[in-house]
Order: C-alpha cells, then structure tokens, then sequence
C-alpha cells in the first residue's frame, strides 16, 4: 500500500477478529513509532505492547472510551518521558503506528491517554517509571468493522495564503 493511500484510508477499528497478529509485525509497526518526527530530536517515547489478556482486561476497565481493548488481540501503551514536546511527540509517533498497522492490513484505534483521569493507574499497570506520561492506548488487531466518521471537506479546511479564502 502505498503512504497517500494508507493515510487517506485509514479509519478507527473498533472491533477484531479473535486472530493474533505476528510479532514481527507488531515489531513493525512500532519501529514505525519510533522513527516518527520529534522535537529537537529528543525521542522521549517508550512503547509496552500488551498481548496478554488479563492485562489487558484490566486496562479496557479503566478506559471508559476504551472498552474494545478487551478484545483487541494487541493493545501499544505509549508512554514518554515528561519533556516540553511529549505530547506533539507522543502523538506524532501514535499517529505513525495507526497508519503503519492499517498498511499492514490491521485495524487500530487510538484511545485518549494523557488528558485521562486513568493515565496515573494504566501507567503503574505497566510498571513505567513515575514520571513518564501515558500519551495513548492503541487498540490493534484484525479488523471485523471499520468506522466510517463523517470527515469535513478540503474546500471546508484549505485556505490559501490568509485565513477565510
Ligand atoms: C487524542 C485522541 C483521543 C481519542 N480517544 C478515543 C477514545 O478514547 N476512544 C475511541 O473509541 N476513540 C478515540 N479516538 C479516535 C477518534 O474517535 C477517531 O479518530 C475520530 O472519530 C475520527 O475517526 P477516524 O479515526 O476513523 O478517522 C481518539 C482520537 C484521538 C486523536
């Protein structure tokens, strides 16, 4: 698949089939994570990639919008350390992860971490150190159902050289 097909068909899954993903494909696309764009080249992200499901259960509980992470065969916990540019670094990298996993035929949706009264409990789930940030939960597996959200038009968004035109 090529990058503007990838990035233009790309939609949250929230729903797998009971089919595990190959680890080196996981690895995959986690090293597609790690080479995302960062401020002053800080890399300040770790990634824990949770396949077992009782952990993952636990996770799913906390996560009021993140309930599916149940039953996701593979959940990526991205975490950074707590630097000026974590969370635009943070989320460059998840962003980069969901586009890789769609590429790879898989389905993800990116759950809300940081902004979470839960970010603090998944954290200490993982056993990160204190200190580092829960940036986002990546639910990821073999899709049984795509989401189809409504997306604003370019003609809606796109303005050339000032605002309004
Ligand atoms: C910062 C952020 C937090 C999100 N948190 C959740 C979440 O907790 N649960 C969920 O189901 N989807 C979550 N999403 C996914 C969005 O709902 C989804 O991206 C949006 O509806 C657009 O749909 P699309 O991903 O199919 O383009 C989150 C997305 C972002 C960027």
């Amino acid at each position: 698949m090529d990058a503007i097909h990838a990035l233009k068909t790309r939609r949250s899954v929230r729903a797998y089939k009971a089919q595990s993903v190959p680890k080196d494909i996981i690895e995959d696309i986690v090293d597609c994570g790690r080479l995302a764009a960062t401020a002053r080249n800080e890399q300040p992200w770790e990634f824990v990639v949770v396949t077992d499901g009782a952990l993952r259960k636990k996770i799913a509980q906390s996560a009021d919008y993140g309930k599916f992470i149940a039953d996701s065969p593979v959940c990526i916990v991205v975490l950074c350390k707590d630097t000026k540019y974590y969370i635009e670094d943070g989320s460059a990298a998840t962003q980069n992860i969901l586009v890789a996993a769609h590429a790879h035929g898989l389905g993800s949706c990116w759950v809300a971490g940081d902004k979470k009264p839960y970010a603090e409990t998944i954290r200490r789930m993982v056993d990160a150190p204190e200190g580092c940030r829960l940036v986002a939960l990546i639910a990821v597996g073999y899709p049984e159902h795509v989401s189809q959200a409504p997306k604003r038009a370019l003609k809606e968004v796109i303005h050339w050289e000032r605002f309004g035109s």
